[in-house]
């Protein structure tokens, strides 16, 4: 019989397709060093409960070892009649060590504890790798910001000009969210580090195995309370999708942005040569083909964790094969992840602003109005009021093409008497910017401390 696993029940090997359909050794390979780590730890475990003899575990440890250098260097690789990752190692061991000694292994375990505690340990390795990849991106941002302390932009909403802001701010602003998802990674990382070995196929292992020592020795914090739970939850496989597709939708807005300034319509940015592309047949062009592909990506990631839930919502408690569905969707997201994080960074660190044009452009639609607002509040006129009267200077103006600054007294007075020409000390963008200076705000003071509380924040993420 091919399923090497269970033959004894069964009179023939399985169809064709049954084995086409039920191999997952193309992607399941992937846990193969958390396999070969985890039996050696269930061989000890074994040991010490009086099942494996001291010379079987020596054979056994050895046989594993040169399994594992064996898997690392290629030498050995999965074959047709391989059902899984689990039965391929077995069969691997077996042909290393003997069926006698090999065939010892699997007592106490099954495959559906075995896979929950290996997709766990391969996905706590997985995460810490995306979160440096994110903390670069962090610092590429933080670098820009910090090179640019003066420069001024036009802040939007609605994507329509709002109020002028410092582009570091703006920067900043982008690089928060990210500081969030390593937080966020962080403490998905408590509840990973719970160790399913030892549940056996859902209702625990009856030979006097230690799941703790095992849970120990694997790195994890402690072992399941519930066998049932430990073999059927995916919730952290899917609170990882969720967790590495907000990093993706993230980095998409900041993608999105990037798309937008470098064109020649805003002039924000210049992009670097190393980090764009051309066009086949439009020898001027130059494409942010790295933030078009983030953009792209992060549907693909949405997929990812929306596919996952809809795989988990119906099934019943324990194990079902559905469960197999798991991993290829995350170890996507992680695929892709490793794939643009260091493009994004390269991407951020080197692009040029150009803060002429970004001075330019931050009083431009009339961006100063709301400030208007605020001075005549702080001279005593109430905000209805006052924002009736911003509104009309910015009707006046535009009607004769002109600035909100460029409103003579006369024009000012008319429109309300409380419009000293004192008004025109706030009608600039630095005193705009100046005068939001309270914590959150966009004047250089507020976002230096925010700078700083970002800084240590970021040294506490990079530290875990
Ligand atoms: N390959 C399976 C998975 O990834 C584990 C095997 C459990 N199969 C079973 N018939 N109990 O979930």
């Amino acid at each position: 019989n091919t399923g090497a696993l269970w033959g004894g029940r069964f009179a023939g090997g399985p169809a064709e397709a049954m084995a086409a359909l039920s191999k997952s050794t193309h992607f399941d390979w992937e846990l193969a060093p958390y396999d070969i780590r985890a039996s050696k730890a269930h061989s000890r475990v074994l040991h010490r409960a009086g099942l494996l003899s001291g010379a079987d575990l020596d054979a056994m440890l050895d046989g594993l070892d040169r399994l594992a250098a064996d898997v690392d260097s290629g030498e050995f690789v999965p074959e047709e009649s391989d059902e899984d990752v689990h039965g391929a190692l077995e069969r691997g061991l077996i042909e290393r060590v003997g069926p006698e000694v090999g065939g010892r292994l699997r007592a106490g375990r099954s495959r559906n504890d075995q896979v929950a505690t290996l997709f766990r340990m391969w996905l706590r390795d997985a995460v810490r790798a995306v979160a440096a990849g994110v903390l670069d991106v962090v610092d590429a941002l933080v670098a820009q910001a910090d090179a640019h302390p003066d420069t001024v932009m036009p802040g939007k909403t609605h994507f329509q000009a709002a109020q002028p802001v410092l582009l570091s701010h703006q920067l900043l602003a982008h690089a928060q969210p990210l500081l969030r998802d390593l937080d966020r990674i962080r403490d998905l990382d408590r509840r990973l580090a719970v160790s399913p070995y030892g549940s056996g196929a859902l209702a625990g292992s009856s030979l006097g195995l230690d799941p703790d020592a095992i849970a120990a020795e694997l790195g994890f914090d402690r072992a399941a309370d519930n066998s049932i739970d430990a073999t059927s939850s995916r919730d952290f496989a899917a609170e990882a999708s969720y967790v590495l597709a907000q990093i993706a939708v993230d980095l998409s807005r900041l993608a999105e942005e990037i798309i937008a300034w470098s064109t020649p319509e805003f002039g924000y940015v210049t992009l670097a040569d190393e980090w764009s592309t051309g066009s086949s047949i439009m020898p001027q062009k130059k494409n942010p083909d790295v933030a078009e592909l983030m953009r792209g990506k992060t549907g693909r990631l949405i997929g990812n964790l929306t596919g996952l839930l809809a795989t988990l919502k119906a099934q019943p408690l324990a194990y079902n094969r559905d469960l197999q569905e798991d991993k290829e969707p995350v170890f996507d997201s992680v695929a892709q992840l490793d794939l643009l994080l260091p493009a994004m960074a390269g991407l951020v660190g080197t692009l040029t602003f150009h803060p002429e044009r970004l001075a330019e452009l931050a009083p431009a639609g009339y961006t100063l109005a709301t400030d208007i607002a605020e001075w005549m509040v702080r001279q005593g006129v109430p905000f209805r009021v006052a924002h009736e009267a911003a509104g009309e200077c910015v009707r006046v103006a535009e009607a004769r093409g002109a600035g909100l600054d460029e409103l003579d007294d006369d024009e000012l007075a008319a429109i309300d008497p409380a419009l000293t020409p004192e008004v025109r000390e706030v009608l600039t963008v630095a005193g705009s910017i100046a005068s939001r200076n309270a914590r959150g705000g966009t004047a250089g003071d507020a976002v230096a401390v925010q700078r700083n509380r970002l800084g240590e924040f970021r040294d506490e993420l990079a530290g875990w």
